[in-house]
């Protein structure tokens, strides 16, 4: 195991993309996305999908008019490399307004390893708190580096029955290939790990 606790050729790759791309996370612009950035969604969608096979995890499938009502929401987080689309991140709320997850991680292959979805999940961490300051911000992941990101902004990791019990966030999990392992356990368990900032409680 490296430095990140991958095996070693996935450690490789990992600094590889990072000394290939050449690229430092200031040349990339992180912002709430706009109606100016509606053109991105299809290459979005696509990004996600795309890196959901590689993976061969679980995913929560979203329309375009689901990401399209987010920009224009001023609910989602987008990063540019000039006009090359770099990374994305949306926020929705649940249980009326009690909690906000921070859903649809994405950076593109070539800009990863540099810090850029810290930027992203910061930014949508400080966007979840300015519009929803009494919510608690979650997340559902089987990824090391958002639990990493989420651990360093203040997330604990929770058991399924800290985070909200609204139906329709759930359902979200329906399109999910591990889905059956939600169902048997009576959604008390998954592969992924909760993880929750609960703005009452003090950040350590
Ligand atoms: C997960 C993903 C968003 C990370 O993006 P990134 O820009 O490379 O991440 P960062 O460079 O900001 O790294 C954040 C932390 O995770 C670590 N990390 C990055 N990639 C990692 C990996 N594949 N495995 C383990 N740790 C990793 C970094 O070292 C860093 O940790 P540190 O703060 O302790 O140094 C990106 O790989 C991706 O888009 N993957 C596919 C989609 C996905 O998994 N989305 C998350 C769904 S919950």
């Amino acid at each position: 195991m490296g430095k990140n606790n991958l095996p070693l050729n996935q450690e490789f790759t990992l600094e590889l993309s990072k000394m290939l791309s050449g690229q430092t996370t200031a040349d990339i612009v992180v912002s709430v996305a706009d109606d100016s950035h509606l053109a991105y969604v299809e290459t979005i969608l696509q990004t996600i999908a795309d890196a959901a096979a590689v993976r061969g995890t679980g995913i929560a499938k979203r329309s375009p008019e689901y990401i399209s009502m987010k920009i224009r929401e001023g609910k989602a987080i987008i990063a540019l490399a000039g006009s090359e689309f770099a990374g994305f991140c949306y926020i929705e709320t649940w249980s009326d307004k009690k909690f906000v997850a921070n859903s649809g991680l994405i950076v593109v292959e070539k800009f990863r390893g540099c810090g850029l979805a810290k930027r992203i999940k910061q930014r949508a961490f400080n966007l979840s708190r300015e519009r929803y300051p009494d919510a608690k911000i979650f997340g559902l992941t089987t990824g090391l580096a958002v639990m990493r990101i989420n651990s360093e902004l203040g997330y604990k990791p929770v058991t399924f029955s800290e985070l909200t019990d609204d139906e329709a966030f759930w359902k979200g999990c329906q399109s999910c290939v591990n889905y059956d392992i939600l169902q048997r356990t009576g959604r008390r368990f998954c592969l992924c790990t909760g993880m929750l900032y609960d703005p009452h409680k003090e950040k350590k």
